[in-house]
């Protein structure tokens, strides 16, 4: 059998004709695993070490030690040069068009009517109210009974109420709060409740089942009528602008007396008559009215020494006076085209 330098070098010429045949990283790899990897010539050549004098042993093991770092250190260089040619390459083929036009992200936005609802909360907030969420399904009690409404109220009607099947019902006003809120917190009270209505009716351009509504009210000792329409004409100039006009008109709910409704002057034809107010140059925009006795009494308060106001308005109203929205579906059917018209 040839001497151990003599195998070293055999190996090694052979090692160097391979390197120079080696020209991608992939073949450089697989070179440096097959001379140098456990099943390799080199670990061979450890082995063949067991057949040497124990004299001649650390000569020779310094000699395989010294092939495997140079091999090693000629697959490293010959990598690290190869893998930044092949890197090159790649970029010069690849490119980017900085001129492109850049990805659109769609931004999503607030529906109108939380749009215009946002907008109304601000207000009142502004004037001192603190926004409460009353429940959408509640008892008839807190709906109609506790608001003082006859027993036999055609409100309460199955046409247009929406019973369920345990006794309670999905509430038609956002009124219901009011025996709620008196319930719980003792005057001066001053809340405005957001949220949903509903009511069974047959859904058309101007009406729908489903609808928003903002109720407000205000109890405290020697409230008047006087802070009910002040109130009124401040938050009115608020949303529709400094120059609206009101209208107080007497009117019936069965929580307030007296009951009012209050309309504007017509935003769209400023009073001359138009299809938008019906030819009568007023819009209708809320009711109102002073806080019956007895829904006072109901919500534990004593209508001898606390009064206050209260008023009730649709967003869906209001959104669509403001913008002139033809038909109150829109609300509900997400169309795109529709709700981007509101940025
Ligand atoms: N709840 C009434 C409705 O849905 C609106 C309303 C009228 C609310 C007069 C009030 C009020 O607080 O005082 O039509």
């Amino acid at each position: 059998m040839a001497s151990l330098p003599t195998m070293i070098g055999e190996l090694r010429s052979q090692f160097m004709r391979e390197l120079n045949e080696a020209l991608t990283s992939k073949d450089l790899e697989a070179l440096k695993v097959k001379y140098l990897g456990k099943k390799g010539p080199v670990q061979s050549l450890m082995h063949e070490l067991r057949h040497a004098t124990s004299e001649e042993r650390p000569q020779l093991g310094k000699l395989i030690n010294d092939l495997k770092e140079e091999l090693l250190s000629h697959c490293d260089h010959s990598l690290h040069r190869v893998k930044l040619q092949e890197q090159n390459a790649r970029l010069a083929t690849e490119w980017v068009d900085v001129t492109l036009p850049g990805r659109k992200h769609n931004l999503g936005r607030a529906h109108p009517i939380q749009q215009m609802l946002q907008r109304i909360l601000d207000i009142l907030i502004g004037m001192g109210f603190s926004v409460r969420y009353g429940p959408d399904v509640d008892t008839d009690y807190y709906n109609f009974g506790g608001l003082n409404f006859p027993e036999d109220h055609p409100a309460r009607d199955m046409q247009d109420t929406f019973y369920l099947e345990n006794g309670l019902l999905l509430r038609t006003h956002t009124s219901n709060v009011q025996v709620h809120a008196m319930e719980q917190f003792e005057p001066p009270l001053r809340i405005v409740a957001p949220g949903r209505a509903f009511r069974n009716e047959d859904i058309s351009a101007r009406s729908h089942i489903f609808f928003h509504q903002v109720e407000g009210f205000y109890i405290d000792k020697g409230v008047t009528f006087a802070d009910l329409m002040a109130v009124m004409e401040e938050f009115l100039s608020k949303i529709l602008g400094e120059k609206v006009e009101t209208l107080f008109r007497p009117s019936y709910f069965p929580f307030v007396e007296p009951g009012m409704e209050v309309d504007v002057r017509c935003t769209a034809c400023k009073g001359k008559g138009c299809k938008l107010c019906k030819h009568t140059g007023w819009l209708e925009i809320l009711g109102t009215g002073m806080i019956h006795p007895n829904v006072l009494r109901n919500g534990g308060i004593d209508p001898e020494i606390y009064s206050g106001f209260a008023w009730g308005m649709g967003i869906e109203r209001l959104t669509i006076l403001h913008y002139d929205i033809p038909d109150i579906r829109y609300f509900t059917e997400n169309d795109q085209r529709f709700l981007e018209q509101f940025p």
